[in-house]
């Protein structure tokens, strides 16, 4: 069985101004369901989990009393609240060894992140259950690979080695290169290979391997915490998994997937999931003469969006603030913030 961990600590910054400090991407209902992203992701890890009881979250504090409204039924023990957040490598440093005291070293533990959408729940409950077996088989971090359709620059990317075996179905290849996100040329080179996997961002493993793996390739984050447990939080360094550990051990393997999966990364996910054949994708009263390819978003019921002549934006109405970007500028949210950071 399988031990899942969702990460709910990030902020979901390029979905701004949706998404604010105390109510980043994962709290937000971005399909139309009415599920937020988090909810939906404890929904589909809840049967493999075999029940609440063995669901984790780790999160910051500042949304800790968020994860609490909206998932009441997890128990307290299994959340984890970072002080502040520290990136990947620590929550799952830290989240590895609380699970490590709680089941033992040989538990298989699988980490989520908060805020994806995919399409076939039962494949992606059989791909979990296959990259269980391979993790309960051999020492390995066995990561989830999509194939990749452009040459994003917001993903890691995998390249598939030697097969090792079959689970469930599954064939698992070894990694022989793991990048996180690489330049556009890069990317486009990987692309070229055919060799190569977009990362999904979910990792199962045996808790002790990874605390090992740790030991050898992040010692500053796992020493710390070891020795001092959340309150190690205040020295530790910035980092991603991806970076700490997945661009440098060996013992990687990826498992091809097929479920249907989208990264929710910024406003043109939206459009992904809910245009269809429509001009725009409005998610507010829009009156629009001559405009296509827009994503329109208000938050309260009787605002009203008005374009003329309008192609391929985004804009985006929320209390105070309204937003308008070009669709393909909208990774550079991140940046703007910074930018009204320094000049509020
Ligand atoms: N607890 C906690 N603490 N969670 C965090 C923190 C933190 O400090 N920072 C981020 N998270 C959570 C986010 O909420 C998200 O659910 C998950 O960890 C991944 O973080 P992102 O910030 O969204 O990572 P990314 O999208 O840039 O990159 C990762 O995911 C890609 C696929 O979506 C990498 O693993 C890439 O290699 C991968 O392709
Ligand atoms: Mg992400």
């Amino acid at each position: 069985s399988l031990i899942p961990v969702i990460l709910a600590g990030g902020k979901g910054e390029r979905f701004w101004p949706l998404s604010r400090k105390q109510r980043p991407k994962q709290f937000l209902s971005l399909d139309g369901s009415g599920k937020s992203l988090l909810q939906a992701t404890a929904d589909r890890l809840l049967s493999l989990a075999g029940g609440w009881e063995k669901l984790w979250v780790c999160t910051s504090s500042l949304l800790a009393e968020g994860v609490k409204e909206q998932l009441p039924q997890l128990p307290v023990e299994n959340l984890l609240v970072e002080p502040e957040g520290r990136d990947t490598a620590p929550a799952v440093a830290w989240t590895t060894l609380e699970i490590a005291k709680a089941y033992g070293e040989d538990s298989i533990v699988g980490f989520f992140p908060a805020d994806h959408w995919i399409a076939d729940e039962k494949a992606f409950q059989e791909t979990l259950e296959a990259g269980a077996a391979l993790a309960a088989k051999q020492p390995s971090i066995v990561t989830l690979g999509i194939k990749p359709n452009y040459p994003s620059t917001g993903y890691g990317y995998i390249e598939q080695g030697e097969e090792i075996g079959n689970f469930g179905g599954f064939p698992a290849y070894a990694v022989s290169r793991f990048t996180e996100k690489p330049d556009r040329k890069t990317a486009e080179e990987f692309l070229a290979t055919g060799r190569f996997s977009w990362n999904s961002g979910m990792f199962i493993f045996q808790a002790g391997v990874v605390l090992k793996e740790l030991h050898t390739y992040a010692p500053e984050i796992i020493s710390l915490l070891e020795e001092k447990g959340v309150a190690a939080y205040s020295e530790l360094p910035k980092k991603s998994i991806d970076y700490a550990l997945m661009e440098k051990t060996q013992l990687a393997y990826v498992l091809p997937v097929s479920f249907g999966w989208d990264d929710l990364g910024d406003w043109n996910a939206i459009e992904r999931l809910l245009k269809g054949d429509k001009p725009n994708v409005e998610l507010a009263t829009h009156v629009g003469m001559d405009t296509q390819g827009a994503i329109l978003y208000a938050e309260g019921e009787d605002e009203v969006i008005v374009t003329i002549g309008m192609e391929d934006v985004v804009i985006v109405r929320d209390r105070n603030v309204t937003l308008i970007v070009k669709k393909d500028r909208t990774q550079e949210i991140k940046k703007v913030l910074e930018l009204l950071r320094s000049n509020p």
